[in-house]
């Protein structure tokens, strides 16, 4: 199967809703993994939209196997743990704090003297619990990601350099199109997930999404995320899909909208 008929765009009315569909599909995949392999493994994003989806995903009546998760981040901003930026605390606020998960289950990005640094050693935390074999990239099995309205993707920007890297599993990121220096998962490690789930809401996201799902080949950050083997999922609400001309938008909670091919 091409990799594009492996896209699918699912659209929501709320965040709620996302939120149930995601913790179903966690519950889910990561069941069938844990049997498999004893651990799930997910890469998490920052910025605002999926605080809500953390907190829904804490939800006490959920029955996942924390134990068995293994926490990740996509990209974190070069600040300490305390900052009101550091996706670390936000993730820590709206769903570690909330969640019976073993210590030793988050792996967060190590804040050193510079974010260079921190990459590397991001790096090596890893390559000692994916055990890196003969250079292959760590296979996470779901990354969860945002889109910026330039069509940025974890902390990798349009035009950055970091794009192009295709040895480093993590880098550091500078760039004036964002407050902070960053720290980013690349795309090799991102494209070798078994499942991508991009979670983008809100009418500011609209002509993006637009741009990403209808336009042309754009190069933009978001667009090269293709998974060669994995899925990837639109994970929309109504605002952010409201100028997509192509997909059913009708009134159904979860509507599966037929495959961009
Ligand atoms: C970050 C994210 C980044 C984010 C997008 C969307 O550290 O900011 O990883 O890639 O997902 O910028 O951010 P919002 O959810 O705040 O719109």
């Amino acid at each position: 199967m091409s990799e594009v008929r492996r896209r699918k765009i699912l659209i929501f009315r709320t965040i709620k809703e996302i939120s149930e569909y995601v913790a179903k599909r966690w519950a889910e995949a990561s069941g069938e993994e844990i049997d498999r392999k004893r651990r799930f493994t997910v890469a998490l994003s920052g910025g605002k939209t999926p605080a809500r989806l953390y907190r829904s995903l804490a939800d006490p009546r959920r029955v996942l196997r924390w134990d068995k998760i293994h926490f990740f981040l996509a990209d974190e901003r070069f600040v300490l743990p305390g900052d009101p930026d550091s996706n670390y605390g936000m993730i820590k606020r709206n769903l570690l704090d909330h969640i019976d998960i073993p210590g030793k289950n988050f792996h967060p990005i190590t804040i050193l003297r510079t974010a260079r640094l921190s990459a590397q050693k991001y790096e090596r935390d890893m390559e000692a619990f994916f055990c890196r074999k003969n250079g292959d990239f760590p296979q996470f099995d779901l990354i969860m990601l945002g889109i910026g309205e330039d069509g940025h993707t974890a902390s990798l920007f349009p035009g950055h350099p970091a794009l192009a890297e295709d040895k480093r599993w993590a880098v550091a990121v500078r760039t004036n199109k964002a407050k902070r220096d960053r720290i980013s998962l690349t795309l090799p490690v991102i494209n070798r997930a078994k499942a991508v789930f991009f979670l983008v809401t809100g009418k500011r996201k609209a002509r993006i999404i637009k741009r990403l799902l209808e336009g042309p080949k754009t190069g933009l950050p978001a667009s090269l995320v293709e998974p060669a083997r994995g899925e990837i999922l639109f994970l929309l609400d109504r605002g952010a899909s409201s100028l997509l001309s192509k997909i059913r938008t009708d009134a159904r909670t979860e509507t599966e909208a037929r495959k961009i091919d």
